[in-house]
């Protein structure tokens, strides 16, 4: 995948490719952390220790999935790097949708579904101090070719040739998302706000008019919910119509991955 890569990126990122790595998000920070450059991205045939949120594991198995990490040094205020995941989800969706020709969802802040399976996962990381960020990390890791998947995931995941019937090039993919990414990242930086990508977002949106479960901690709440805002919070509304923002946490779709 390599040269292909090199030749379809162009020089638009600093590319650092790695037949094997135990984490791209791991390896992106340690280039970070040494000094690697702004839209630095990493990307691995393959990942020995992949990271998913919240502690799990990310499995990603050579040759079907792609897992890459983007390193930015965005001007930013801290409390608005969570945003970056949001853009990263829309410009990965826009992504799919142009090399499968298929509508892809979001499950907010960051899951890609296809056909109400999830096909892609992000993991964003930052290094910062209360005034300044010294770079953001945004892991993407997306199934594509895999036909089959351990028995514990089998029900909630999906690839896009499991849902497609279409293989899928890699690379083609990788640059497609860098470059909606890039058009995205350009928009949104312009005013420090999702307001105009809300509709680019929203329509995607699956949480959308449907029941969500808040997971806080120990509690569990049962909401609408109605979309974004401007500042990629989670509009819910509880039965009583009161709503409410949802900045950050768990959140169940009923109808997806089991939550019925
Ligand atoms: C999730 O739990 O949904 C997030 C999964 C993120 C996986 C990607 S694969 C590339 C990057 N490197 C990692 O170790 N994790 C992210």
């Amino acid at each position: 995948m390599k040269e292909e890569l090199v030749r379809l990126l162009k020089n638009s990122v600093h590319l650092v490719y790695m037949e094997e790595v135990d984490s791209t998000n791991d390896e992106a920070k340690r280039l970070a952390a040494s000094g690697a450059a702004h839209k630095t991205v990493v990307v691995a045939e393959v990942q020995n220790n992949g990271k998913g949120r919240r502690g799990r594991s990310w499995d990603s198995p050579k040759d079907d999935s792609i897992c890459m990490s983007l390193i930015l040094r965005p001007e930013l205020e801290t409390v608005h790097a969570s945003m970056l995941t949001l853009v990263i989800a829309l410009s990965a969706a826009e992504a799919v949708e142009e090399m499968t020709g298929e509508t892809c969802h979001i499950k907010w802040p960051n899951d890609l579904v296809l056909h109400n399976k999830k096909i892609c996962g992000i993991l964003t990381e930052m290094s910062a101090d209360i005034e300044r960020i010294h770079y953001v990390i945004i892991g993407v890791g997306m199934n594509v070719n895999q036909e089959v998947f351990p028995e514990d995931i089998a029900s909630m995941a999906a690839s896009l040739k499991s849902e497609t019937g279409k293989e899928i090039n890699r690379a083609a993919l990788i640059a497609s998302v860098l470059r909606h990414f890039e058009k995205n990242y350009h928009i949104f930086m312009e005013q420090t706000s999702l307001e105009p990508l809300l509709e680019a977002y929203n329509k995607r949106l699956i949480n959308i008019g449907r029941q969500v479960k808040l997971i806080c901690g120990d509690r569990e709440e049962i909401r609408t919910s109605h979309g974004i805002d401007a500042k990629g919070a989670l509009i819910v509304s509880d039965e009583k119509g009161r709503t409410e923002e949802v900045i950050s946490g768990e959140v169940s779709v009923r109808g997806l991955y089991g939550y019925v």
